[in-house]
């Protein structure tokens, strides 16, 4: 009862921004966003897979392209909102509506948690399958960590019923990418951050 009230709550655009910023969640997962860009070409493109309400301009380099793509047709609308630069798309992370080989990094942050065990595989597998030669996938959520408290608490209000051990991840990512990068970290919850080249 309780844990509905809250995610329909939080389902609001506005009310999630909100509680990212306040919690200081979201500078802390971005900024290793921005510091692993890596070499981009002048004028890049970046998809957000599953980017709900869309990433901060401040992360990428001046000239980048930024698609905000997502499933829910409301997160888009609070992009949009913000009036920032890049484009709302509405698409399934599992079938990227994206041309194969048109993207020089995917980021995907703090949706895989929200994806059926079915779902995950073709995320990666698309994420591949969109990236140029040379591009890279940004990869990043939180994980079920059952010997913590916290992350056992903050899984019961979470409207993602889908959280992952890290090897779990580790092992999907690696089906379709060379791992460059890979960092387990605690903020409230533990992350997984994985930085990958399709192989
Ligand atoms: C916790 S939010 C994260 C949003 C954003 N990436 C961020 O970090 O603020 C999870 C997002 O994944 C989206 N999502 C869930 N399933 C999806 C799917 N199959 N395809 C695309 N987006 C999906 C949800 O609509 C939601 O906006």
């Amino acid at each position: 009862m309780l844990t509905d009230i809250l995610h329909r709550v939080v389902s609001n655009p506005t009310i999630y921004d909100t509680v990212q910023l306040v919690v200081g969640v979201s500078p802390h997962l971005d900024r290793r966003l921005a510091a692993n860009l890596g070499e981009t070409p002048a004028r890049p493109t970046i998809l957000d897979v599953g980017g709900g309400t869309g990433l901060p301009p401040s992360l990428w380099p001046a000239g980048a392209t930024y698609v905000c793509m997502d499933i829910d047709p409301v997160k888009l609308a609070g992009f949009r909102r913000k009036d920032r630069p890049g484009v709302a798309l509405r698409g399934d992370a599992t079938h990227l509506p994206v041309r194969t080989g048109s993207v020089d990094v995917v980021v995907c942050k703090n949706v895989t948690h929200h994806l059926r065990d079915a779902q995950v595989p073709p995320l990666f597998q698309e994420s591949a399958r969109v990236l140029k030669p040379g591009g890279r996938m940004l990869f990043i959520d939180a994980v079920r960590a059952p010997e913590r408290w916290r992350s056992r608490a903050l899984w019961r209000f979470d409207r993602g019923a889908h959280p992952r051990l890290v090897a779990t991840l580790r092992q999907s990512m690696a089906a379709r990418f060379d791992i460059a990068h890979w960092e387990v970290f605690a903020y409230y919850h533990r992350y997984v951050f994985g930085v990958g080249v399709p192989l």
